[in-house]
């Protein structure tokens, strides 16, 4: 059941259609009980072995701005030196994929009415990652350097996990995996230990509805064109 029992029970499709990338929140502030649940829940996420290998760190008021901070600073300074955390998409990425990574966001600038010679007016969009989307709470997925694809694929579950479940409270959440591009600056600013690499971050909070941002929903290809039946 929903932590807030004035919300209807959600089917897992019924969490799965609803759920949407959201980039931009009302400052409504999130019960820390409602995330309580959600986190509970989440730890039946599988994984192979158990493992486990999630590593959370969830940030509000004060430490969340510190992050923020600290990440502007950095971003002033320019890209000298700041190494990613990882590729962010393969390098040379090519079709179908490339069509599909390009499609998103013409079809996100073009919901704002930013065309594509606007080229300051993008990157003024795409920095507001940096503020989380004003969202309330942003939340860090970290784990051990050592863990390799397998246990990424785990942390993806856990997240995957995490997402319906906060549509299942009535909460709204956006992926953020832009916070890698200056994954050491976030993890010294949360005091991550040494061993930990930064997968992404996840902006959680109340959808601002009335945006032109979190208008419409990224269309997804065919079954045709990624399962192949075989026996059937
Ligand atoms: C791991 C991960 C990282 C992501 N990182 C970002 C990001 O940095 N910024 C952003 O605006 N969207 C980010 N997204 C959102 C994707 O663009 C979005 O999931 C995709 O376009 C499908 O749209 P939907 O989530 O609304 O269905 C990320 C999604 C995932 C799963």
């Amino acid at each position: 059941m929903p932590a807030n029992d004035s919300l209807p029970a959600l089917s897992v499709a019924d969490a799965l259609r609803r759920r949407r990338s959201i980039r931009a929140f009302t400052g409504q502030p999130v019960d820390p009980a409602v995330l309580k649940q959600v986190f509970a829940d989440a730890q039946r996420a599988p994984s192979g072995g158990n493992l486990q290998p999630w590593q959370v760190t969830v940030l509000t008021g004060e430490p969340w701005q510190r992050v923020k901070d600290a990440v502007a600073a950095r971003i002033a300074m320019g890209r000298d030196g700041q190494q990613p955390e990882y590729d962010i998409y393969p390098r040379g990425l090519t079709d179908p994929w490339e069509s599909r990574r390009f499609g998103v966001g013409e079809a996100l600038y073009a919901s704002l009415g930013i065309p594509r010679e606007d080229k300051r007016g993008r990157l003024a969009r795409f920095m507001d990652n940096y503020r989380g989307f004003d969202a309330p709470v942003m939340l860090f997925l970290h784990c051990s350097r050592i863990m390799g694809p397998p246990q990424w694929s785990d942390m993806g579950m856990w997240l995957q996990s995490v997402m319906l479940l906060l549509v299942e409270q009535g909460l709204a959440s956006c992926p953020q995996e832009c916070w890698a591009m200056y994954g050491q600056t976030v993890r010294e600013a949360l005091g991550l230990a040494e061993d930990q690499i930064l997968f992404t971050g996840l902006a959680i909070g109340y959808a601002d509805e009335g945006q032109a941002v979190n208008q419409g929903t990224v269309p997804r290809v065919g079954l045709d064109e990624v399962i192949d039946w075989q026996g059937f």
